[in-house]
């Protein structure tokens, strides 16, 4: 390698540390998090790697140095510009602020710039047959339009655009856009649903969303249970309230279960969202972790033994176990046992969940691996110990009876 070839190296490695800091200083890194979320949700390809891009762009740059030509900025430098905008009248555009507040009835017509563009919308205009939802593609853009606007329409509107080379399509990781729209209706002041009551999980260690979103950011939302009917507290900090999502239980108990619906008010109107009915899981926190033994690692034809399964879990769980064993080739019947209590065991009470196998008669056909699987709401879990069996004991040369 000689001089000239090393200085390239080191530039390029330069220029490799600055787009680096570049990078970190991007105001928008969310924003970005977020559209390799949807992204990935659609099932198409995640965006290029960071890194990746950081090295093309300083490929490129010192292509362009070399050439003599002066170097133009890495490409991630500047905060790009949203790619959504909004048509307010003929001509007149609008960045899309963050939330947008319209009136029902209202015309929304947005624009994503991109060749090739995508748009996801409130699952309401999804199933629209009155042809109140037109998209059109446009060479350099594409157009979302929502006619006579409905409350129902209330909901987050994005888009992003692709970059198809060849059959192949990438989403560029900063081609995103995306904002959330209200449209306010004084009859409707809760996005309407097709249910008039909803069942509702609340597992424990997993937020529980209750979804009554409303039209109007401007709406008093508070929350009630039905019986005994009362409002219930909500703190910000073991409920909160999203006006774009509804409430939040950050930490689900037990009591919190029944029927519950929020109540929005808004300019002397008052109404009441569709009715929740919240069920308690008492939800573990991993799979279980089994252990299994045998009574003996070794047992003589003609003896009985056992297997035993062990797991260790928070109280409340439940745990089911299998067995898969050498003796269910002839049809063995399974017989099992299975026992569960509490235990004290390291400060903490958990609870022993215990399935014990029992073979009578132990034959030659018994020997093998006796495998358990354990398995709760989170997952499921399997251990095998082997069990060899030897001939019955010779009768002992001289024994005598009597
Ligand atoms: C399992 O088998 C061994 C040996 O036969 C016996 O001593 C033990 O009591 C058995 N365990 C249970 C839980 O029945």
């Amino acid at each position: 390698m000689n001089g000239k070839a090393l200085a390239v190296l080191g530039c390029s490695l330069l220029l490799l540390v600055l787009a680096e800091c570049q990078e970190k200083e991007k105001p928008h890194k969310a924003t970005e998090k977020k559209a390799t979320k949807e992204l990935k949700a659609n099932e198409l390809k995640p965006p290029k790697a960071a890194g990746q891009r950081r090295q093309q762009a300083a490929a490129k740059a010192l292509k362009a140095k070399a050439r003599g030509k002066p170097t133009a900025p890495p490409s991630p430098v500047q905060p790009p510009a949203s790619i959504l905008t909004r048509v307010v009248a003929r001509g007149q555009f609008q960045k899309v602020p963050d939330a947008l507040t319209l009136a029902a009835g209202d015309t929304l017509e947005l624009r994503c710039r991109g060749r090739s563009v995508r748009w996801r919308f409130p699952a309401y205009l999804q199933d629209e047959e009155e042809g109140r939802l037109r998209i059109k593609h446009f060479d350099r853009y594409s157009q979302l339009l929502v006619v006579n606007a409905a409350a129902a329409d209330t909901g987050e509107y994005s888009c992003w655009s692709f970059q198809c080379r060849d059959s192949e399509c990438r989403a560029g990781e900063d081609r995103m856009g995306k904002a959330f729209i209200f449209f306010t209706d004084p009859q409707e002041l809760f996005v309407p649903t097709e249910d008039y009551y909803e069942v509702v999980q609340m597992r424990t260690n997993h937020p529980t969303l209750l979804p009554c979103q409303v039209t109007s950011p401007l709406a008093q939302v508070t929350l009630h249970r039905e019986f005994p009917p009362e409002e219930v507290a909500v703190d910000g900090v073991d409920i909160s309230y999203d006006v774009k999502r509804g409430f939040v239980i950050h930490r689900p108990r037990p009591s919190y279960a029944g029927s519950l619906f929020c109540m929005a008010g808004l300019d002397g109107v008052r109404q009441i969202s569709t009715k929740y009915m919240l069920i308690y899981i008492n939800y573990p926190s991993s799979a279980p972790k089994p252990t299994v033994s045998a009574s003996a690692a070794t047992v003589r034809v003609g003896e009985n033994f056992n297997v035993t399964c062990t797991v260790f879990g928070e109280p409340e769980v439940a745990v089911d176990f299998t067995w898969e064993y050498p003796g269910q080739q002839i049809g063995r019947p399974p017989y099992v046992r299975e026992r569960a209590d509490l235990a004290r065991r390291g400060g903490q009470v958990q609870k022993e969940s215990e399935s014990i196998l029992y073979v009578d008669e132990a034959r030659t056909i018994d020997e093998g691996l006796y495998t358990c699987t354990a398995t709760n709401l989170q997952g499921t879990t399997a251990v095998s110990t082997r069990v060899r069996i030897l001939p019955a004991t010779p009768a002992p040369s001289g024994a005598r009876s009597g």
